[in-house]
């Protein structure tokens, strides 16, 4: 190989990359020199067997009802109610929505893996969509939650679900739960358990993991409590104009028979249901469709659901009138698809320092390379293009929602099964096989893709490693095995994560292959993300196999993100081009084809009445003493004379619509309020009502027309800037804005105390722009 040389640059990178790799593994055996341990996961329910199927006359095992642990929901008895309501063609359906924010300073954002892009603040809530479908007689029954965050970790689902069954016995479980990310890349990271991840989280944050795992459970409590007797109805649709594909030569590797089946390179449609009481009250809707919710770069630095939460927003508002954001009874989740190379930077890879198009294998530009080529959004700024995008996916859905009348029934089914996808055999044909790999990312992963580039100008497209960096990885992790290399073969191994185990695996090998069915329609729980031809391989092959068994003209989506994390699938011919989602197909060329098995395995199951029969196979371990967040609690502190909350720049006297109202305050750290909630928001805007002499709360920090700021100083120092971008509709007239917060104390010798606190109102005029 050519002698290579280094730019100051690059060693300086280089440098850097061996300092932090040396204090991680400084820290890491620090913090783990004792342990190595992986527990398994007690709580768990793991050999029930699954539920009837098909309406077989199999008894509901479901042990009686435990009391459930608090009494802030109602104890509704957890047995199903065979009484009531026997006699309608629909569904018990129930909807609930629940905040599970995180935290929203000191931690990173999960998605785009780049060092120091920390959480500063919040532009809107997340929020755990929960629905419940049950039968009429109140058999079997399903859960689907679409969740405002990166992923679903597997620690997330195995806490969620210990939970479940802790309060409900054995209604809610692992085949019958489905969880999915909408993959929005501005919620806080740390809720994971393999190193990769808990690295790329610097840490596992407690504080987060708690409160994601509260809020999922508690939108499944509250869709529980509020089941009715009602009616889904299902509609499907193009959005045209919000995506593109952001490696379409890695699509033009698809056979061109089989690409002459379709007219796009992303998959348009739109799959939404409808959900009605028998009164024809609206409960809800959820809607599939295949997007990156990556209109906010890698940039941003305020937590929030990008354009799909956009759309639930819309929808959601529009639906619960008279209710601030997250509030109100209906419920609507714009769920994750099939998205893995689909953008929504629809004008394209462009080179930042020249204008011209990058559009090539490599995603890299004549001057500069790969950190030079980046995708845009429609809009001005990445605000603007998150509304664009997601307003576009909201009025396609508000079409489809108002014209569906195709209404679901028929049975619900279940099956789930746990498999060590590093060991799977697929038979390729009549007479031979290959196998799955051990985890391994390859050397395009470091490139990152136009949404957002990796920190070490890597390219896409590399099918040969680097001697330099190969030999840094054999001095730090050790070397990959023959065995893993030529298992992944084209791809170049750059970090070889199956083989890593301390201080504990670098990624899983037990996963979740799930589907759930309800008459017509099936949802398969895909467990990373698919990209459009592999999306369109296992709906197609499922498809068959349950017309296979007799169930005929199957609606089958692609529910993305699920359960457990396993970064990208493409089809075998997008992986020999080795792009970003190629190099991040971790176990390894036949990925996809061996998903296409297992989930077939389970459609016959579903089909053939024997899911009962379907072993669960291995449980997925849940490891103690994972790695601290790096970053320290220290004590609040306010500048001298001063208190939290204390205005330092107040709003100006009067302003017009369409500006921006600015005011700072004392702050404290927002990450308080993620362990001490008194106050569950970190603003409000008030209007001053004459006639009742009031101030109304006219928008909360889920609205996405105010931004919560968080500066932190030195030594617990800080500021807090709330923004109001005064809408064009707002009423002239007196307003105010509060913030709210936590902040940390620590008298000598005492635990530490989070005590809420609330600012002095800044008060101020809107008038009309004339
Ligand atoms: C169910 O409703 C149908 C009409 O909607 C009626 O014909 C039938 O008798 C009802 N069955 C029972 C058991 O109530
Ligand atoms: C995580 O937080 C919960 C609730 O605050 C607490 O009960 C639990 O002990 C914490 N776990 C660890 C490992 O700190
Ligand atoms: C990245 O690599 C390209 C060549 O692939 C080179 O032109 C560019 O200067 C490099 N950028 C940095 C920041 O090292
Ligand atoms: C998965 O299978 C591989 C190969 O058979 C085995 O080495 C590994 O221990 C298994 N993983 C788990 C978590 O059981
Ligand atoms: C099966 O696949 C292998 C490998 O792709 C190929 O060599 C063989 O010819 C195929 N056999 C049949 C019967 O198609
Ligand atoms: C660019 O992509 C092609 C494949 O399309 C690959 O052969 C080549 O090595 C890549 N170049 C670089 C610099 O990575
Ligand atoms: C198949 O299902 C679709 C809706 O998913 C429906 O429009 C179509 O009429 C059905 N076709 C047949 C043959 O039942
Ligand atoms: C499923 O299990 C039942 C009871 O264990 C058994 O009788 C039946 O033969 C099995 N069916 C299949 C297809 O394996
Ligand atoms: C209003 O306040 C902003 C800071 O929030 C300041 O930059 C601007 O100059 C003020 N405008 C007027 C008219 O005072
Ligand atoms: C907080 O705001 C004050 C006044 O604007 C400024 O002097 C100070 O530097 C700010 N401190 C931080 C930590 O941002
Ligand atoms: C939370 O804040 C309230 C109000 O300041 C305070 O009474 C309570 O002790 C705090 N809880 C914790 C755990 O710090």
């Amino acid at each position: 190989m050519a002698k290579r040389t280094f730019s100051s640059f690059e060693i300086f990178l280089i440098f850097l990359l061996v300092m932090m790799t040396g204090i991680t593994v400084a820290l890491l055996s620090l913090l783990f020199i004792t342990s190595g341990t992986i527990e398994n996961h007690t709580g768990v329910p793991s050999t029930q067997s699954p539920p009837a199927t098909q309406g077989s006359a199999a008894p509901q095992n479901s042990t009686p009802s435990r009391a459930p642990t608090t009494t802030q929901v109602s104890p509704t008895p957890s047995t199903p109610k065979t009484t009531l309501f026997q006699n309608f063609s629909g569904y018990h359906i129930g909807v609930g929505r629940a905040d599970c924010t995180g935290q929203v300073s000191d931690i990173n954002l999960m998605g785009f893996s780049k060092t120091g892009q920390y959480a500063r603040g919040i532009l809107t809530r997340l929020y755990s969509r929960a629905f419940i479908l049950a039968e009429p007689d109140g058999s079997d029954r399903v859960v689907f939650v679409s969740i405002d965050i990166g992923m679903v970790s597997q620690r997330l689902r195995l806490e969620v679900l210990s939970r479940l069954q802790n309060k409900y016995g054995s209604l809610y479980r692992r085949d019958n739960v489905i969880l999915s990310g909408t993959h929005t890349h501005s919620g806080p990271a740390g809720y994971f358990q393999y190193t990769t991840f808990v690295i790329a989280s610097e840490g596992f944050s407690n504080r987060t993991f708690e409160y994601m795992v509260a809020g999922i459970v508690k939108s499944i409590e509250i869709a529980h409590t509020n089941m009715k007797p009602g009616k889904i109805f299902i509609n499907k649709g193009t959005v045209d104009g919000a995506q593109i594909n952001r490696s379409p030569t890695s699509y033009l590797w698809n056979p061109q028979s089989e690409r002459a089946r379709y007219s796009s390179n992303t998959d348009k449609e739109m799959v939404l249901l409808k959900m009605v009481d028998l009164n024809g009250e609206e409960l809800g809707l959820i809607s599939w469709f295949a997007i990156h919710p990556v209109s906010m770069r890698n940039t941003n630095h305020l937590v929030n659901s990008d354009n799909v939460g956009y759309a639930s927003y819309l929808f959601e508002q529009e639906k619960n009138k008279g209710y601030l954001p997250g509030e109100g009874p209906y419920v609507a989740a714009f769920a994750s698809s099939n998205l893995g190379d689909v953008s929504p930077n629809v004008l394209g890879p462009h080179c930042t320092n020249t204008g011209e198009s990058c559009e090539n294998a490599n995603s890299s530009c004549p001057i500069g390379g790969a950190s030079m080529c980046v995708a845009m959004g429609p809009g001005q700024d990445m605000f603007e293009s998150t509304q664009i995008i997601g307003r576009k996916i909201y009025d396609k859905a508000k079409e489809l929602y108002e014209s569906a009348s195709q209404e679901v029934t028929g049975p619900l089914a279940s099956a789930h099964q746990w498999v060590n996808m590093t060991d799977v055999t697929v038979w390729l044909n009549s007479t031979h096989t290959a196998k799955t790999c051990k985890p391994a990312l390859g050397y395009s992963f470091a490139a990152g893709t136009i949404d957002g580039f990796g920190t070490l100008n890597f390219t896409q497209g590399m099918t040969e490693g680097d001697s330099f960096w190969d030999s840094l990885r054999d001095q730090v992790l050790g070397k990959p095995s023959e065995e893993i290399k030529e298992c992944h073969k084209p791809k170049p191994v750059l970090l070889h994560t199956g083989e890593l185990l301390k201080p504990h695996p670098w990624h899983p090998d037990i996963v979740d292959v799930q589907i759930v069915t309800l008459g017509f329609l099936a949802i398969t729980a895909i467990p990373g993300e698919f990209t459009t031809m592999s999306g369109r391989r296992l709906r197609q092959a499922v498809r068959e196999e349950f017309e296979a068994y007799g169930m005929l003209n199957m609606t089958v989506v692609i529910s993305g993100l699920c359960n457990v994390y396993t970064h990208y699938i493409t089809t075998y011919e997008e992986y020999q081009a080795q792009r970003y989602e190629a190099a991040s197909t971790i176990y390894g060329p036949h990925t996809l084809s061996a998903y296409i098995q297992l989930f077939r395995v389970l459609a016959k199951a579903i089909a053939t009445d024997t899911v009962a029969n379907l072993s669960s196979g291995p449980e997925p371990p849940f490891f103690e003493q994972l790695m601290s967040p790096l970053i320290p609690n220290i004590v609040d502190r306010a500048p001298a004379g001063t208190t939290f909350g204390d205005i330092l720049l107040p709003a100006n006297t009067t302003y017009r619509v369409g500006e921006v109202v600015e005011v700072t305050f004392v702050g404290a750290n927002p990450k308080n309020s993620a362990e001490n909630r008194t106050h569950q928001t970190f603003l409000t805007v008030e209007k001053y009502e004459a006639t009742s002499a009031t101030w109304q709360i006219i928008h909360n920090d889920a609205s996405w027309e105010t931004r919560f700021y968080w500066h932190k100083g030195l030594l617990g120092l800080s500021n807090a800037t709330i923004q109001w971008h005064i809408p064009d509709t707002a009423q002239p007239g007196s307003y105010r804005i509060k913030y709210f917060g936590h902040s940390r104390k620590q008298d000598l010798l005492k635990p530490a105390v989070l005590l809420s606190f609330e600012s002095s109102p800044s008060v101020f005029e809107v008038i009309t722009t004339w």
